[in-house]
Parts: structure tokens; C-alpha cells; sequence
């Protein structure tokens, strides 16, 4: 199993990494100019309270991708694992954000959401925990959408 998956992600990679180089060397001198720019913006921005949650968020995309790994391959810990560090990182995120109610409550829902499924996880429902899994992935994205559309216009 491991072994077949194994070869799955080497074969997958070469291919990915051809596409990239072809890519890359025709795209070359325009990225370096976007990325200068793309620096640049970034830095007039950046704060450490924003790189924070950045690291914070980046860490959640890499749990969610765990759950969905242990869904792919029915691996309840795996699952639960990253339902648990889903949970301490967006405790830890909370701090770094404005008081705001409706923030909170996206917040509340995706701790709720994630609770479920670390339950579905250790009671080995795999239905149960794709569908939080979903639900989940709602979350993020709504909580998505009103900081974009509401918290930071109103910056
Ligand atoms: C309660 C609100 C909330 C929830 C739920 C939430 N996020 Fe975020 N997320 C934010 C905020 C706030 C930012 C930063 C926006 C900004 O300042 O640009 C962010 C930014 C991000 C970024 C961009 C980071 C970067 O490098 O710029 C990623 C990736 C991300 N979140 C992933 C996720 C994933 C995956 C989930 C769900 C598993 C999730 N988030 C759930 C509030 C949330």
C-alpha cells in the first residue's frame, strides 16, 4: 500500500516537475519582475501580527491536508491528529485577531465544525467525518470571504 503510493507520488512529481522546468524557462524573466513587485507589496504591508496569522494559517492548510489524507486512506488517528492540531492552531490564531463578533462566530463554528470531526474520528465514522470535513471547508471559506469583504475594506 505504502509502496504503491509511493510510486504514485514519484511518477506524479516527475511529471509536475517536467511541466514546471518547460514552464519555467519561458516564464523566467517575468516572474522575477512579478515577484520583485509582489515583494514589494508585501512588505509595505506586512506586520508582525499578519505574519503571525499567516504562519498560523499556513499551518491549518497543512492539518486539512492530513484529514484528507487520512480520509483518502480511511486512517482514523491520522484524522483526529489533525482535527487536534486544527484546534490548537486556530486557538492560537484567535489572539492575533480584532475583537469583532461576527469573526468570533466564524471562529466558534470552525471549532464547533472541527470537534465533530475529531468525534466521527475516534468513534471510526469515516461518513461522519468526510462530512465535517466538508462542512469544514465551508468554514474556511466563509470566514474567508467576510474578512475579505468586510474586516479588511474596513481598514
Ligand atoms: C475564523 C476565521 C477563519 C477561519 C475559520 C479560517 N481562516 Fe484562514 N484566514 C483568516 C484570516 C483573518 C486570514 C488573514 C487574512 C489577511 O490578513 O490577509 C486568513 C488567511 C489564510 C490563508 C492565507 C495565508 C497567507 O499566506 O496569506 C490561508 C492559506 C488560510 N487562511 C487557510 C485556512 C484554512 C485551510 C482554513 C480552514 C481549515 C482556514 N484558513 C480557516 C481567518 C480564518
Amino acid at each position: 500500500m505504502v509502496r504503491r503510493y509511493g510510486a504514485l507520488v514519484a511518477i506524479v512529481g516527475g511529471v509536475l516537475v517536467a511541466a514546471w522546468s518547460i514552464h519555467a524557462s519561458a516564464t523566467r524573466a517575468d516572474d522575477d519582475k512579478k515577484a520583485a513587485q509582489k515583494d514589494e507589496d508585501a512588505e509595505k504591508k506586512a506586520t508582525p501580527k499578519k505574519i503571525a496569522m499567516k504562519m498560523f494559517m499556513r499551518k491549518k492548510l497543512e492539518s486539512s491536508q492530513s484529514v484528507l489524507e487520512g480520509l483518502a486512506v480511511e486512517d482514523f488517528e491520522l484524522i483526529a491528529k489533525g482535527a487536534r492540531q486544527l484546534k490548537t492552531t486556530s486557538a492560537a490564531a484567535e489572539f492575533m485577531v480584532v475583537h469583532d463578533p461576527m469573526y468570533a462566530q466564524h471562529a466558534d463554528e470552525f471549532r464547533r465544525i472541527v470537534d465533530k470531526m475529531e468525534k466521527a474520528a475516534k468513534e471510526k465514522r469515516l461518513d461522519g467525518a468526510t462530512l465535517a470535513y466538508v462542512d469544514m471547508t465551508l468554514s474556511c471559506v466563509e470566514c474567508h470571504k467576510y474578512v475579505r469583504n468586510v474586516l479588511i475594506a474596513r481598514q
